[in-house]
């Protein structure tokens, strides 16, 4: 039973191989540029999902597929590139990465490639389980320089907050799915344990780095304004969009959500409080050794 996973060196994909190892699966990554990290004993075929015939011959031989996007213009062409290749091949299973209230976005870019690519596994006949995150908890691993020297904890999660995921528990819901039975057809929405407000992140942050950390607010257009200093517009404006969905519409989970989570994975998924103390410490012994 070989399995193919795309985006394999991204953040999810790189955890679900590693969750697919430990469960002995036969694992064969799409990567982008040979010489890409590759673990030890798994194969990797070169190709992009924008490539048909590069995509055709790593599918080749291949029975279940793990399909991840990267959030591009083009990632709705990218994705039912790998599905229509997927269908061509008859695929015994494909899992598919997709993200939490995707039906309740659809003016978010992202959102919507996610959306219409769910919709045409639905309506054709490759056998799939949809996977549904919410917002990665590791997203704020990259907020040391704005917590621990401008004080300030950036991210627009409004006050009411969303059902933030650790990526270990999405990479073992995906891992599981793909080795055990009873999972085709299905959907699961991942959510985190607890609600993290704007206002609630900024005090875990100030616990755990000992100093005050304030919300930086609901302000969409300067969140928008700073997101478009570090990557390119389309981008900044499909993450604000994303935001103000969240005000406006909610990324709570649902009810149910959690126990059918924990009965997936066997345990209650990862706190967000957790994840801040493990990275305040990775933080503080990188600074030590540098
Ligand atoms: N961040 C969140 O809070 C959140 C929440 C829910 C859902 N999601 C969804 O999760 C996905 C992102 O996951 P991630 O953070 O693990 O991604 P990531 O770290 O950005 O990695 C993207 C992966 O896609 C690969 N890739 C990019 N373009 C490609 C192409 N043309 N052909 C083949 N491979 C290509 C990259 O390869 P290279 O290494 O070669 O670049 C990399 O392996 C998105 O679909 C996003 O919407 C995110």
């Amino acid at each position: 039973m070989k399995i193919l996973v795309t985006g394999a060196t991204g953040h999810v994909g790189s955890e679900v191989v590693k969750e697919l190892q430990k469960r002995k699966a036969d694992v064969r990554l799409l990567v982008r540029k040979n010489g890409a990290p590759t673990p030890v004993g798994v194969q990797a075929f070169v190709g992009d999902l924008l490539d048909p015939v590069s995509v055709e011959k790593a599918m080749d031989g291949v029975d279940k597929l793990y399909l991840l996007n990267a959030v591009l213009p083009d990632e709705l062409t990218q994705g039912l590139i790998a599905y229509g290749l997927a269908k061509k091949l008859k695929l015994s299973h494909l899992v598919y990465h997709s993200i939490f209230r995707a039906e309740h976005f659809k003016d978010v870019p992202h959102f919507a490639a996610k959306l219409a690519i769910e919709s045409a596994l639905r309506e054709f006949d490759v056998p799939f389980t949809v996977i549904r995150p919410n917002y990665f908890i590791q997203n704020d691993a990259t907020l040391k320089d704005a917590l621990t020297k401008t004080g300030i904890y950036p991210m627009p999660l409004g006050p009411v907050g969303i059902s933030a995921v650790d990526i270990r528990d999405i990479a073992e819901a995906a891992a599981i799915a793909l080795t055990s039975d009873g999972h085709l057809g299905k959907t699961y929405n991942l959510n985190g344990p607890e609600v993290v407000s704007g206002p609630q992140a900024a005090s875990i942050w100030s616990k755990v780095l000992g100093k005050e950390i304030r919300y930086a607010g609901d302000d969409m257009d300067a969140f928008e304004e700073q997101m478009r200093k570090r990557a390119p517009s389309w981008s900044a404006f499909d993450i604000r969009m994303m935001f103000q969905g969240y005000l406006e519409r909610g990324f709570i989970a649902e009810d149910g959500d959690l126990a059918t989570l924990t009965n997936l994975l066997g345990h209650v998924p990862r706190r967000y409080e957790d994840f801040a103390r493990e990275t305040s410490l990775n933080w503080q012994e990188r600074s030590k050794a540098a």
